[in-house]
């Protein structure tokens, strides 16, 4: 499994982070199965949010650790808060509390890292430095970032939180490019030339702030799975193409693509299946020509300057 440095940190961890939010879609006996597949495939990266099933898949998880032979040593485990039903929150009573319930569902002491999950307009950033000081200085949370974040928002949480914020969430895959776009388009009027993100990804890699992809197999926010999609035929054409020339599967490719890029991200991916567990993580070592991976960028839709 390609390992990554987490952040400014010196912590190793898998490329290949497991994605919690689809785990209460699955039998419990097949996400004790699936998770321990995970491990066994070298993924040691787990990401939750204390709302994916309204905290169900936070319970399945902890439960599926207390009945496996997993160590929790073993394991980073990451979560995020900051979204309730209808409103974002960054107030210090609620991340403290968020974490609180989390820790509970999980069934652990602490977190390895927690995100805020998206943009409270309404935060005050003195509030998040309390509430991060104090988790720290609890031993609750030993490392914090953001998820959909950008520079300046960044910055702004920089001005008042002490400690380093070392990843940032955001949606990055083969169909949702935008991150990229606006760097290879600058100086043009077209579409993609729009800076949707303010340089997130060379403020990250400036930062050295680990970007950490989601939902890498969708296109859209949730459309659905690009991957054998009657809706892409040259694209899934070109990628069985690659996908054999280099002995990985499509699905495989589809992160292999993520992981090529030199801002060292980690991909999140959201499978249920375990025999897609196993192509992903094979296909995590396999470092794409740049022929190869321009030539997925332009038959994902995008025609080069
Ligand atoms: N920070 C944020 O705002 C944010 C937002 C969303 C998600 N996330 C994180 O990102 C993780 C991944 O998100 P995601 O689940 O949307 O990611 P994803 O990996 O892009 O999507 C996973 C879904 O795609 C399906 N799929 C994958 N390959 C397929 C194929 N070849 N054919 C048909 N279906 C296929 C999977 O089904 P199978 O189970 O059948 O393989 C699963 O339902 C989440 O678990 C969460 O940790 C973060």
């Amino acid at each position: 499994m390609k390992k990554i440095k987490f952040g400014t940190t010196n912590e190793e961890v898998s490329a290949v982070v497991f994605g919690c939010m689809r785990i209460n879609g699955i039998e419990e006996k097949a996400a004790q199965s699936i998770v321990e597949k995970a491990v066994e495939v070298g993924i040691n990266f787990f990401d939750h949010a204390d709302i994916y099933g309204k905290g169900e898949c936070e319970e399945i998880f902890g439960r599926v650790l207390k009945n496996s032979s997993l160590k929790r040593e073993d394991l980073w485990l990451q979560t995020k808060c900051g979204i309730r039903p209808g409103t974002f929150d960054f107030s210090k009573e609620h991340i403290i509390s968020s974490v609180e319930g989390s820790l509970k569902r999980l069934g652990v002491d602490h977190l390895d890292s927690l995100l805020l999950h998206r943009p409270d307009t309404l935060m005050e950033p003195e509030e998040i430095a309390a509430a991060f000081d104090q988790l720290h200085q609890e031993g609750k949370v030993r490392y914090f970032g953001v998820s959909n974040q950008k520079p300046l928002q960044i910055e702004l949480l920089k001005k008042y939180v002490g400690q380093p914020l070392q990843a940032n969430q955001l949606q990055f895959g083969i169909k949702h490019t935008g991150m990229i776009d606006s760097g290879i388009y600058v100086n043009m009027t077209n579409e993609p030339s729009v800076d949707h993100d303010g340089s997130i990804l060379e403020y990250s890699r400036l930062n050295d702030m680990t970007i950490q992809a989601w939902s890498p197999y969708q296109y859209g926010f949730f459309e659905g799975v690009f991957l054998d999609n009657d809706k892409f035929p040259e694209l899934n054409a070109v990628l069985a193409e690659i996908a054999e020339k280099y002995q990985i599967t499509k699905n495989g490719l589809a992160s292999a693509w993520i992981l090529r890029h030199p801002a060292k991200m980690q991909v999140i991916t959201g499978t249920m299946k375990e025999f897609r567990i196993e192509e992903i993580a094979a296909a995590a070592e396999i470092n794409l020509s740049r022929e190869d991976w321009y030539k997925i960028y332009e038959v994902a839709g995008n025609k080069l300057p």
